[in-house]
């Protein structure tokens, strides 16, 4: 019901008793307006270089970075249990990292590899990849720099070399990350062009510079890379939200499938003002500091893990998404 109908139906006490649906499990469950379930989300995975390699990441307590053999395993089970797509994320031996990121456009680097093996060898699973520099660049940025500046048509022309060698090896979603100025459009263009129409687009639209990222870049190997340096010049004010409006409405108009909100809890309301505005696909990215702040906390046993994790991830089907990216994935499908 929209707020200005319920101004005309308000119920009053003692007629109306809100508690009157809340007495029994079943009643709940009968009026119950949102459900996490398994096909909402998408499953993010580190790969590394190797063979039956499973290795711990310190910030991420029960995320590991595996090589491409285990990968095709923990697919399978994420098939298995009805996730339906997971999403790469690689980490580069340091010396094939360079200034420019040239890796990123290696038909044959870790991903490609990677996205090629599961397209083979596993059915039913969509694989999405991440377009942007940083796995790649010495410097830990998203883009290729000029003194401090990092440079956006420059890096957009490499970024649509990377979508292209990915694309080219298989993957179905195409997740440019980068937050330069105009690389959906010259990605859809090029995809196109290359006879990829089939390949879909899910942009992080609004991409939030954000200390919660702080783990992901232990697991990718970039944080070393990136110093103290960090991304405002090209990733969104937290304190931003009409500006995460204009953000999408511009991706949107140069081809974007579906729209990404990251970080995912601190941003609930922009998923909302998004899925209200436009009424496309919005998916959020619970990322890894919400990962490490949540399940840090359940492994001290000052949080219940399965209602916190429960509660968080409802909150995002409350919010309008259509799916969420997150760690938690493989463990909440086990249990659901
Ligand atoms: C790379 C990228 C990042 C994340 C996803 N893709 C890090 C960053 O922008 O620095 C973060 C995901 C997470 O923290 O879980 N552009």
């Amino acid at each position: 019901m929209r707020e200005r109908d319920m101004a005309h139906f308000p119920g009053s006490f003692p007629t109306t008793r809100m508690r009157r649906l809340r007495q029994a499990p079943w009643l709940r469950s009968m009026v119950s307006e949102h459900v996490v379930s398994v096909s909402n989300l998408v499953l993010p995975v580190f790969i590394r270089e190797g063979n039956g390699l499973r290795e711990p990441i310190d910030s991420m307590p029960g995320i590991e970075r595996i090589s491409i053999d285990v990968l095709l395993e923990t697919a399978r089970e994420a098939r298995d249990l009805g996730i339906p797509s997971i999403a790469l994320f690689p980490h580069t031996p340091e010396e094939v990292k360079s200034a420019d990121g040239r890796e990123a456009v290696n038909p044959d680097n870790l991903v490609c590899r990677a996205i090629a093996a599961l397209k083979n060898r596993v059915d039913d699973l969509g694989v999405l990849v991440d377009v942007a520099l940083d796995p790649y660049t010495t410097h830990g940025h998203d883009g290729v720099m000029s003194g401090d500046e990092i440079l956006n048509d420059e890096t957009v022309d490499i970024l649509v070399r990377q979508a292209l060698v990915q694309a080219e090896a298989g993957c179905d979603i195409i997740a440019p990350s980068d937050m330069m100025d105009g690389r959906i459009g010259a990605i859809r263009r090029a995809l196109d062009d290359a006879g990829h129409a089939r390949v879909a687009i899910m942009a992080y639209a609004a991409k939030y510079a954000s200390g919660f990222y702080g783990p992901f870049r232990d697991a990718v190997g970039s944080a070393v890379s990136l110093g103290h340096g960090d991304k405002r010049t090209y990733q969104m004010d937290p304190a931003n939200s009409d500006e995460a409006l204009r953000e999408v409405a511009l991706d949107l108009e140069e081809g974007a499938d579906m729209v990404m909100v990251k970080p995912g809890m601190p941003y609930l309301d922009i998923v909302r003002r998004v899925k209200d505005t436009f009424g496309v696909p919005v998916f959020a990215y619970q990322v890894s500091g919400e990962y490490a702040m949540l399940e840090g906390a359940c492994r001290n046993g000052w949080l219940d893990r399965d209602r916190v994790w429960n509660e968080a991830l409802v909150s995002f089907m409350r919010a309008g998404c259509s799916g969420v990216l997150t760690y938690h994935a493989l463990e909440l499908a086990r249990r659901l």
